[in-house]
């Protein structure tokens, strides 16, 4: 584009296009409430396995109520070692016949996530104290959070969802047994405990 055709662009006659001045004084808006997303970020360690799984059994939790314009949902792993990749092929295949599509590309969580975010949701323990050590102020602290405090279904015999990468399907499978228990109530407390400020 050259010159002539990028002052083509411009308002003539120093029209300007702000139309603020346009706008009435006094719009009663009722219905209108501006509203911040909930930020939710799930964290394990390669973030191939069980934090894109739950990023995926949360999101589809979420669609179902039609909640979406109020969540965002993400994962990242305490590590890079698997850094650009697709979730680990058996955790999608395992995922896929429960009807989760998993997408998401393994990440490192990163010092903006915990700024970020509104709650950090870790698969274990080892995760949460690798978080702790991670976040530099008491607000970034507080967000963290392990998933098993929302595990009720096998809650006697879980209170961490395992690492499968070493186990076989029934690892997979017991992963989104978890998962799909423990998101449900996540959502149920969230949902239940929100401000209304
Ligand atoms: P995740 O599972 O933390 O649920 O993604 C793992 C994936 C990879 C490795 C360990 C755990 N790894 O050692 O490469």
């Amino acid at each position: 584009m050259n010159v002539a055709s990028l002052s083509s662009l411009q308002p003539k006659n120093n029209q300007s296009d702000n139309h603020e001045q346009d706008l009435p004084d006094k719009v009663f808006l009722r219905n209108f409430v501006p509203m911040k997303l909930f930020h939710i970020i799930f964290i394990c360690l390669g973030n191939i396995c069980r934090s894109p799984a739950a990023q995926a059994v949360m999101q589809k939790i979420v669609d179902k109520r039609q909640l979406s314009d109020r969540f965002l949902i993400d994962s990242a792993g305490i590590s890079a070692y698997h850094q650009g990749e697709l979730p680990d092929r058996r955790m999608r295949v395992h995922a896929r016949q429960r009807g989760y599509e998993l997408t998401h590309h393994s990440r490192p969580v990163t010092f903006s996530d915990l700024d970020q975010a509104d709650l950090i949701v870790a698969m274990d323990q080892a995760n949460v104290d690798a978080l702790h050590n991670l976040a530099a102020t008491p607000e970034q602290d507080r967000k963290i959070t392990p998933i098993g405090q929302f595990i009720r279904l096998l809650r006697r015999h879980y209170d961490f969802v395992p690492d499968p990468y070493y186990e076989g399907s029934e690892g997979f499978e017991l992963v989104l047994d978890l998962l799909e228990d423990a998101c449900e109530n996540l959502l149920e407390y969230i949902l239940k405990n929100q401000s209304t400020s």
